[in-house]
């Protein structure tokens, strides 16, 4: 049971608290997405790295209950040297676990993290949502260049997304993404201008490896060549001869004639290394200072893939705020967490200039009685 009283999460709110007891206070089946990043278990990251007392994940501290919970793991761990692994799953998995809950049926969940621990965190999530709703694992190439190189090991690139969907898994929550292809490549594909029209277009092949019957073409009979089939039935050849989407070649051979202005381009795939999800770079206009801040893009890709307008999005590890900051571009409702007070105010400031309206809750004013049952743990 949490500690804290019941809460109705309010939109575009953030809530400064330990993330775990905020989310136990809140309501199952209640957001549509939930994407998080939190600590990567680097075992080097963990003290103070973000300037203020509150963000430490400090190991040997007894302040946050996931470690009271798992300090026999902990201990036991530290000295056989794996330096808190099963601490670290432990810590996660309560929190993973309260994600679960508190995520609507269908609703997708994304866990940013890299090699130190993703391997297990897989094996944590399976158990939670299921084995069989595993939806990908993305490759999100966090280096700009390979001067991630390490001695004696190919350079490390990337980070990895896992993402999940709670029972009952449904296709339809999903929307297909498409990149844009790349200009020199379409000028190739793409090399015809219509007369009338002005409009690009290209001859692509009408057939496909199989085998298939010979089809009427203008009243000719044409066999499609060996090994091959053509690719559309009777009915399709007939209407796309009569609207003009089948072309010939000079010597009688049927095309598919496709215009550029109607390409939806390259399904996005769940390797994530083109531009428009780039790192943040030293330059970067979004760029607030927040050491492990990531773009917006790669939040905005995410949500737009797995929620629609005015769908509910949360981020409990929340940071500098690239999720609210891309649920509030795509017209989404969002609530935030984070343990930083030093995240709240950069959260606010950030979101301030793109004019949405935020609201901040400290968990101390949501129960005073938290701070009196940690303490009474710190001393037995
Ligand atoms: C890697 S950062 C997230 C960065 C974020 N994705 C961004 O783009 O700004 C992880 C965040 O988790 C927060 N955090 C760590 N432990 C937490 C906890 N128990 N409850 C809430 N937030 C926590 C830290 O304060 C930190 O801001």
């Amino acid at each position: 049971m949490s500690k804290l009283k019941k809460i109705s999460p309010k939109t575009n709110t953030l809530y400064r608290g330990d993330n775990l007891e905020i989310l136990k206070a809140m309501p199952e089946n209640t957001f549509d997405v939930c994407y998080i990043d939190p600590p990567f278990f680097t075992q080097k990251n963990y003290k103070n790295i973000w300037g203020d007392k509150e963000s430490v994940l400090d190991w040997e501290s007894s302040r946050l209950d996931g470690f009271f919970d798992t300090r026999d793991f902990f201990e036991q761990h530290i000295k056989s040297g794996e330096k808190g692994l099963r601490a670290y799953l432990e810590w996660m998995r309560l929190r993973l676990a309260e994600i679960h809950r508190v995520l609507k049926p269908g609703g997708y969940f994304f866990c940013h993290l890299d090699y130190h621990a993703v391997h297990y965190i897989k094996i944590v999530l399976d158990d939670i949502y299921g084995y069989n709703n595993f939806v990908n694992q993305i490759i999100w190439k966090r280096v700009t260049n390979n001067k991630a190189q390490t001695e004696g090991s190919f350079a490390k690139m990337h980070d990895t997304i896992l993402c999940f969907q709670k029972t009952p898994v449904n296709s339809k929550n999903f929307n297909k993404l498409y990149l844009k292809g790349d200009a020199n490549k379409d000028a190739k594909n793409y090399p015809y201008t219509e007369e009338k029209t002005g409009r690009q277009y290209g001859s692509f092949d009408f057939t496909q490896k199989g085998q298939g019957p010979a089809r009427k073409f203008n009243g000719k009979l044409l066999t499609p060549p060996s090994g091959k089939h053509w690719i559309w039935g009777q009915d399709e050849i007939d209407k796309g001869l009569r609207d003009g989407t089948i072309i010939f070649t000079k010597n009688g051979t049927p095309r598919v004639k496709r215009y550029l202005d109607e390409k939806k381009g390259n399904l996005i795939g769940d390797i994530w290394n083109d531009d428009l999800v780039q790192p943040i770079q030293a330059n970067s206009k979004e760029k607030t200072g927040w050491p492990t801040q990531k773009p917006v893009a790669l939040l905005q890709r995410i949500i737009s893939a797995c929620s629609n307008e005015n769908g509910l999005i949360l981020d409990c590890f929340a940071g500098c705020g690239t999720t609210m900051h891309a649920a509030h571009l795509l017209k989404r409702k969002w609530v935030g967490i984070d343990i930083s007070p030093t995240a709240m105010k950069v959260n606010k400031k950030r979101l301030e200039e793109i004019n949405a309206k935020v609201t901040i809750i400290d968990e101390k004013d949501l129960d005073l009685e938290i701070d009196k049952i940690r303490n009474s743990k710190k001393a037995a």
